[in-house]
């Protein structure tokens, strides 16, 4: 059965210090908890953080997790890291193909599909991105954009290898906009996909893949969106920048 997870996307923010201070928050907030909710916890700290985070959080029910990588194992690629020195500080899941990456820092299918390689054979776990910009949604062209996201940067992969992806379907439009796809949007794009997912592989590995949405999910909207049949959770950026608003989150489940 496929698992619910709420991922927080920290992006480029925090420095040690609040790096620090949010763990802890966070470590209380799940201590006190009166029930243990249904989905997993992850954070995807900055680069910098990870080994601290990932120290700090290593006894915890919270993964850490990176936001992106390089497919290449090691060698010059000034300023980049690799799959290897994320296993090394014990960090075995990783964000790839989130919006901002692919639109600021030109990463397309084919760079991606890459980077799901690499990642996969080093044995990490993947939360894939993909999303169409408002524009795609206009033109009623949306469908198509995420089936080519999914397509060309996945439908490679063996069966087996999808017990390690995890989906996060992020209308661009909806990123840091305070907008969000409606609850319906959201559950029709996400059927879409694991019909998608069936039709290549069967029922066996999309009934049993996560599909996380993402885009502007708050305390305030977060039961109706995951409560969803087919949304198994969420990436949140700007809200889980607070460790109160963040366990609301994980809590709607
Ligand atoms: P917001 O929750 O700030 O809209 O960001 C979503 C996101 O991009 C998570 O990866």
């Amino acid at each position: 059965m496929r698992k619910n997870i709420v991922a927080g996307n920290w992006k480029m923010n925090n420095d040690l210090a609040a790096t620090k201070t949010l763990i802890s928050e966070l470590e209380s907030q799940v201590k006190t908890r009166p029930d243990v909710s249904g989905a997993e916890m992850m954070i995807a700290p900055t680069f910098t953080n990870l080994m601290e985070a990932s120290k700090l959080l290593k006894e915890s029910d919270i993964e850490v997790i990176a936001q992106n990588m390089h497919f290449a194992e090691n060698g010059a690629y000034t300023g980049e890291i690799s799959a290897g020195m994320l296993k090394s500080i014990g960090v075995s899941t990783v964000i790839l193909g989130h919006s901002e990456r692919r639109e600021y820092f030109n990463e397309d299918d084919a760079i991606l599909k890459q980077k799901v390689d690499a990642a996969l054979e080093n044995n990490m776990r993947i939360v894939f991105c993909f999303g169409e910009k408002l524009e795609d949604r206009n033109s009623e062209n949306h469908f198509n954009v995420v089936e080519g996201q999914i397509k060309n940067a996945l439908f490679h992969l063996e069966a087996e290898s999808w017990k390690s992806i995890v989906l996060a379907y992020e209308p661009v439009w909806a990123i840091g906009t305070g907008e969000t796809a409606s609850p319906e949007q959201a559950q029709e794009m996400h059927a879409f996909i694991r019909n998608l997912v069936a039709s290549k592989y069967g029922e066996s590995v999309s009934e049993n893949v996560s599909i996380l949405y993402g885009g502007s999910v708050k305390p305030a909207n977060a039961k109706e969106i995951f409560s969803n049949p087919d949304v198994d959770g969420g990436l949140i950026g700007g809200a889980a920048l607070d460790a109160e608003s963040f366990m609301a989150i994980v809590n709607a489940f």
